[in-house]
Order: C-alpha cells, then sequence, then structure tokens
C-alpha cells in the first residue's frame, strides 16, 4: 500500500481534489491511501467546509489554520507546517492542484525532503509573471515530478521549458467534475430569469480602484442595454475593498450574493445567459456549461477558449465590457473538445500508481 499527501488550501483546490480523492476511493482503495492536508488559505465556511460537505471530501486529516497574510507571511507559514507534518509521517509521493500559495508551498516542502511532486492542472501560462499564480505555477511545474496537463497548450508549453519527459497530458478533472454534478446541481428558481454571472476577485482588480469602477460600469450599462441583472457572488475580499471605498460605484441592476458553493454555481451556470469574471476556473466552467464569457483580465491562462470563439478578453475596459457582453449575450459556443474525455481523474491516479 502507498501514502499520499494531498495538499489543499482555497476553494478551487477543493473542487479539483474530489475528483481524485474519490477515484481512490472508488477505484483504488486497496492499492493507495489519500491523507489530505488542508493548509486552512481560504477558512470562511461558504470558501471552505461548505464544499467539503457538498462534494463529500474526506476530512481533512491535517488543518494548519494560516489564515490570510501577506503572500511571504502566508507561503512561509504553510511551507513550515506541511514539512513538519511531511517530517512527521511517511509519505510515497505529494500531490498540488493548480496555483495558489498553497500550491507551491506543498510542492516546495516536499521537493526539499526528496518526496516526489505530482502537479495536477500543471502548464499554465499567461506570461504575466505580476501574477502571484504565474510565479506559483512555474515554480511548482518545475518542483515536479510528474506534471499532468490538462489541455495540448500546456504540454506545449512545458516542452518548451525542458519537462517533456515529465510531462503527462491527462485532461481537466474540472470537466470530469463539470460532467458529473451537474447530472446532480437543480434549477434554483429563485435566481433572476434574465442574468449575466460575474464573480471579480483578482488583486489586480479588487484593489485597484480605477479597474473594479471600470468593471462594474461596465456590468451596469451592459445590464441596462440587455434588460437583465448582474448576478454578483461576491468573494470576501472583493466585499471588503467594496464596503472601505467612500466614494462607492452605482449597484444599480446587480444582485449581489454570498459566494456560492460548487452546486450553487452550477445551477447559477445553467440558468444565465452569459458569464463575466476574471478567474480561471469559472471561464473553463462557462465553456464546458455552453456559456459564452467576458474574461475581465488582459490575458488568460486558458487560450483555448479564446481561440475557440467562446471568450474575448475585456480587460477592464468599460465600453469593451458593455458592447461585448450585448454581442455575446445568448450565444451558445460549441462543444469543447480541448479538455480531455471526461476521466482526467482516472488517467491521473493511473499513471500516480504506475510510477509512485
Ligand atoms: C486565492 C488564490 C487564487 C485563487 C483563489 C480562489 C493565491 C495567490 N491566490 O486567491 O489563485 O483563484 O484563491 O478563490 O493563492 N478571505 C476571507 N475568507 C476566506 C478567504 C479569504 O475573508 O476564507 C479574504 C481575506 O481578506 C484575504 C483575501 O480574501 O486576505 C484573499 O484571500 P487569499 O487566499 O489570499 O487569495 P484569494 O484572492 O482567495
Amino acid at each position: 500500500m502507498k501514502r499520499i499527501l494531498t495538499i489543499v488550501g482555497a476553494r478551487p483546490q477543493f473542487i479539483k481534489a474530489a475528483a481524485i480523492s474519490h477515484t481512490i476511493r472508488d477505484l483504488h482503495r486497496s492499492e493507495l491511501e489519500e491523507d489530505l492536508l488542508h493548509t486552512g488559505q481560504h477558512y470562511d465556511d461558504a470558501m471552505s467546509g461548505n464544499f467539503f460537505r457538498e462534494l463529500d471530501l474526506p476530512q481533512a486529516r491535517y488543518n494548519l489554520g494560516v489564515g490570510s497574510a501577506s503572500h511571504g507571511a502566508q507561503t512561509a507559514a504553510m511551507l513550515k507546517g506541511v514539512e513538519e507534518v511531511m517530517l512527521s509521517e511517511h509519505y510515497d509521493g505529494v500531490l498540488v492542484y493548480g496555483d495558489t500559495n498553497s500550491t507551491l508551498a506543498g510542492a516546495l516542502a516536499a521537493a526539499k525532503l526528496g518526496i516526489p511532486v505530482y502537479h495536477v492542472e500543471a502548464g499554465l501560462r499567461s506570461f504575466n509573471r505580476a501574477m502571484p499564480e504565474e510565479v506559483n505555477r512555474v515554480l511548482t511545474d518545475h518542483l515536479s515530478h510528474r506534471l499532468f496537463a490538462p489541455t495540448e497548450t500546456a504540454v506545449e508549453n512545458l516542452r518548451h521549458e525542458g519537462f517533456a519527459d515529465r510531462v503527462v497530458l491527462s485532461g481537466d478533472v474540472m470537466l470530469d467534475n463539470l460532467l458529473h454534478y451537474s447530472q446532480i446541481a437543480t434549477i434554483d428558481k429563485s435566481l433572476p430569469e434574465r442574468y449575466i454571472l460575474a464573480t471579480i476577485h483578482r488583486d489586480f482588480n479588487t484593489d485597484n480602484q480605477d479597474r473594479l469602477k471600470s468593471i462594474l460600469a461596465g456590468l451596469c450599462d451592459a445590464a441596462e442595454r440587455l434588460g437583465c441583472k448582474v448576478l454578483f457572488p461576491i468573494h470576501p475580499r472583493t466585499r471588503h475593498r467594496l464596503d472601505s471605498m467612500t466614494d462607492k460605484p452605482s449597484m444599480e441592476h446587480f444582485r449581489t450574493i454570498e459566494p456560492l458553493s460548487y452546486l450553487g454555481t452550477l445551477a447559477a451556470l445553467r440558468g444565465c445567459s452569459l458569464v463575466a469574471t476574471d478567474s480561471g476556473g469559472l471561464q473553463k466552467e462557462a465553456y464546458f456549461s455552453g456559456r459564452s464569457c467576458l474574461v475581465l483580465r488582459p490575458e488568460t491562462e486558458w487560450s483555448e477558449i479564446v481561440t475557440a470563439g467562446a471568450a474575448v478578453l475585456a480587460d477592464a475596459d468599460r465600453s469593451r465590457i458593455a458592447d461585448e457582453a450585448c454581442r455575446l449575450w445568448n450565444k451558445r459556443p460549441k462543444e469543447p473538445s480541448e479538455f480531455g474525455d471526461g476521466h482526467a481523474a482516472e488517467h491521473i491516479v493511473d499513471e500516480i500508481l504506475r510510477s509512485i
């Protein structure tokens, strides 16, 4: 029996980990034992506990409870806590997801102790080093033993960086999840009839008042022109920034709600006619759900979706947001073919078992 330590900490990682955790539990229980370590990067129930319950994730064996801090302080606290756990137990491998500070801390602690690192969602690049996630991605890929790339583009990025021998084209576990859970998600009748589903949480949008106001104004203009609402599940950081503004932007046409659960997000996607977001995960979920998407960033690591014509880079440009919203409203993209066969988790666990 081999033992693996899975490191999670932030909302999108709970979703990704569910696909792999269930595959280990249902298909490989006798060969692989998984322990879950939660760094505590996200801690509000709406950002963490709710996902564990809804996705039936095993309870974390360790919770470091690091909470919020500056990037350096947060990553350092995680690194120290993760290393202590790795020293106190024997693990044959460490599994990390995506590009958050929890990902980097887990990969770095393991690599320093000589424990093989398996990186799910490897090879993503926005080519914008000002994003903390881009730094986390590059470093985590360079520390990893096996790189599970969700798309051909990700494989290509890793080849360019000299890692062809470590790459496995696995497909995307988010597609696995969406296919599975959209059968369970119900229609939410309390949602507006016509709406844009919008989320904003990146620091370069929330912590820059001009950008934040311009995005909100663009969405407001769009809603006015389309005669619809903007459904706005709000990240705690975005709420704090809006609360502390003296010169508050107009939120007419907005329906602001608490952060949605995973199933809540799927239901909201099903009911919407357009998505506007700076989240990487929601860009993909929109595409998988047959909805067009305005990306509230100047670039994206999910370039396939833009190439497919299902997303546009609207950045924080007020008039572009409003114009593109009108153009893409109710426009259904083609079926996605770039993100694997919906069995990425099985391919990943098979490869882990072969190489561990
Ligand atoms: C983190 C990830 C980002 C991911 C996102 C998903 C990094 C660098 N960023 O960003 O890649 O897309 O998670 O949501 O790791 N806060 C709360 N309660 C919580 C969590 C956060 O109030 O449970 C507030 C705090 O004010 C905190 C701020 O949100 O300072 C930012 O949280 P943090 O985890 O640092 O980054 P995210 O923006 O959530």
